[in-house]
C-alpha cells in the first residue's frame, strides 16, 4: 500500500524532441519528471540547466519536476531552478560548502529540498538535517551517465536508510536512481525505495506504457 512514484530520467530521452518525449511518458504513466543536471566539474559530463525547465513548463509539462543537481558549486543555481519551475531539488552534500544553508535555500524558494548520496558517500551528512528533507535520494550507480548497471551494496544502503526514516517519524520520501530496470525494481522496493528513478530502462524502449505498467506491476506484488 506504499505510494510508489516512478521518475523517468530525461538525460535518455530524445533530447531534440524533449518536450514531446516528456509529454510522452508522462501519458504513458510516468509520476514526476527526473531533472539530470550536470556541470562537467562536480560530474564528467554536461546537461541542461534551467532553462531548458522553464521550455519543459511553456511546452506545456505540468507532471512534478524532480532537479538532481550534480553541481558545484551548488547554491547559485537554487533560485534559477526554482522560478524555472523545479518542485524537488536535490543536491550532493559533498558538493556544497554549507549543507543546512543549501536545504534552507532551497525550501525557502518554495521547492522540497534532497540530499543525494554516491554509492561511497557516507550516511553521517544525514545526522543534523534528517528533519529538514523531503527525499533522501541514493544513487546506485556513479553519477555522470545513464545506462550504468545497479551496483548491489545499494539494497544495503537502503535498508539503513529506511530504517532511519522509519524512526525519524518523518514522512520522507527514498529515491533511488540508477541501473533500475523492471528487473530489479521489486527488489529495490523491498529494500525501502519508494521512488524509482529509470532513465534508459524506459526511453530505450519503443512503448513507454507497458514497461511503466511492467514496473508497477512487480511493485503490486
Ligand atoms: C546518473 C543520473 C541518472 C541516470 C539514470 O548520473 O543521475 O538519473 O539518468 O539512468 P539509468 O536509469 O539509465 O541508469
Ligand atoms: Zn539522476
Amino acid at each position: 500500500n506504499t505510494n510508489y512514484l516512478i521518475a523517468p530520467s530525461i538525460l535518455s530521452a530524445d533530447l531534440a524532441r524533449l518536450g514531446e518525449d516528456v509529454e510522452r511518458v508522462i501519458q504513458a504513466g510516468a509520476d514526476v519528471v527526473h531533472f539530470d543536471v550536470m556541470d562537467n566539474h562536480y560530474v564528467p559530463n554536461l546537461t541542461f540547466g534551467p532553462m531548458v525547465c522553464r521550455a519543459l513548463r511553456e511546452y506545456g509539462i505540468t507532471a512534478p519536476i524532480d532537479v538532481h543537481l550534480m553541481v558545484k558549486p551548488v547554491d547559485s543555481l537554487i533560485p534559477d531552478f526554482a522560478k524555472a519551475g523545479a518542485n524537488i531539488i536535490t543536491f550532493h552534500p559533498e558538493a556544497s560548502e554549507h549543507i543546512d544553508r543549501t536545504i534552507s535555500l532551497i525550501k525557502d524558494h518554495g521547492c522540497q529540498a534532497g540530499l543525494v548520496f554516491n554509492p561511497a558517500t557516507p550516511l553521517h551528512y544525514l545526522d543534523h538535517v534528517m528533519d529538514k528533507l523531503d527525499v533522501i535520494l541514493l544513487m546506485s550507480v556513479n553519477p555522470g551517465f545513464g545506462g550504468q548497471s545497479f551496483i548491489p551494496h545499494t539494497l544495503d544502503k537502503l535498508r539503513q536508510v529506511r530504517t532511519l526514516i522509519d524512526n525519524s517519524g518523518k514522512d520522507i520520501r527514498l529515491e533511488v536512481d540508477g541501473g533500475v530496470k523492471v528487473d530489479n525494481i521489486a527488489q529495490v522496493a523491498a529494500a525501502g525505495a519508494d521512488m524509482f528513478v529509470a532513465g534508459s530502462a524506459i526511453f530505450n524502449q519503443p512503448d513507454y506504457q507497458e514497461v511503466i505498467t511492467q514496473m508497477r506491476q512487480q511493485l503490486s506484488k
